[in-house]
């Protein structure tokens, strides 16, 4: 008999063809997240879960899932799953790294670029019909060329923006929160890296943007003093997780001009935004795109089901978490 797997949400058909050929697939096809109810009632009896970072996977859902081997989650933050309780229940974990990097890191420089030359306001004072023509001094946003960057967490996703900074003009500072060395990307040239304390790079950074996992010591990491170092002419940019932010802190920032702008990509709470953003010219506000390109999330779903069949065939999983 083949081992039972749910899926909470739709995957490429390709991967699920492969993940279907070993597994007998019990799938949540719809446009929405799985109802808290039915992922408890229906991770009974199955020996991996194959889910979102939008279901959250803690002991109640592994206890219901007592027979299960592996939460995979397609995805590489892995906030959402409560990692310590599945190893204590002897589970492994795994998470997609590595395959989302590149295309992160090119969302955030889409995003660096929106803030800074007001693209998205831009765009909504075109299509209300307000534009009245070319201006010298109209719309006039920030150059990139000869400021500084500012890369808080110098992680894999840190260092593929930071390899691209040069390309801009801008010269690189960062701050890491482990120490670690930087995994700088296969055959890229690492940039040179002024390597700072936290405040030091929000006093002097043109862009802050945000490379860290949320971890206890990094939820609210951006918050009222945080913002208050930040320079009046400086955008923070986060494509991290939504709670590394203080949203109301940073909604009353930008309101007040104490910073020029931001963009974001990832919220409190998601799928709301805090109302405070939601009327503000600038802040551009991105609904979580960061890996969302066609070739990176058909990967992403690929590795989790790659990590599922090795753990139910025996063999040690691709990319454990926390291993
Ligand atoms: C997306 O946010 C991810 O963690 O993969």
């Amino acid at each position: 008999m083949k081992p039972g797997v749910l899926l909470t949400r739709r995957i490429p058909p390709a991967v699920l063809r492969r993940l279907e050929e070993a597994c007998a697939v019990d799938r949540h096809d719809a446009d929405c997240a799985i109802p808290r109810h039915e992922l408890l009632a229906r991770v009974r009896g199955k020996q991996a879960l194959l889910c979102l970072l939008t279901d959250r996977v803690d002991a109640e859902v592994l206890d219901a899932g007592s027979d299960l081997k592996i939460v995979a989650n397609i995805a590489v933050g892995f906030d959402n799953v409560d990692v310590a309780a599945a190893r204590r229940r002897g589970l492994v974990v795994t998470n997609t790294p590595d395959v989302l990097t590149e295309a992160t890191a090119e969302f955030t420089w889409a995003l660096i670029l929106a803030a800074t030359r007001r693209v998205s306001e831009g765009e909504r004072l075109l299509r209300r019909g307000e534009w009245t023509g070319w201006a010298l001094d109209f719309m006039l946003g920030m150059e990139l060329r000869g400021k500084q960057l500012g890369i808080i967490g110098l992680g894999r996703i840190g260092a593929a923006v930071a390899t691209r900074a040069p390309a801009f003009g801008m010269r690189v500072a960062a701050c890491s929160l482990d120490g670690a060395e930087p995994p700088w990307p296969a055959g890229a040239v690492p940039p040179p890296v002024e390597m700072m304390a936290l405040q030091d790079l929000l006093s002097t950074s043109d862009v802050v943007t945000l490379h860290v996992p949320l971890t206890p010591s990094t939820r609210r990491l951006i918050d009222d003093r945080a913002l208050s170092r930040m320079r009046r002419s400086a955008f923070l940019v986060n494509t991290s997780r939504g709670p590394v932010v203080d949203e109301a802190a940073l909604a009353a920032a930008l309101r007040e001009r104490r910073i020029a702008g931001a963009a974001l990509d990832v919220y409190e709470h998601e799928p709301r935004v805090h109302q405070g953003l939601l009327g503000l010219e600038n802040v551009v506000l991105a609904p979580h795109l960061g890996s969302a390109t066609t070739e990176t999330r058909t990967a992403m779903a690929a590795l989790a089901v790659d990590n599922v069949l090795a753990v139910l065939s025996g063999r040690p999983p691709l990319t454990p978490v926390g291993a």
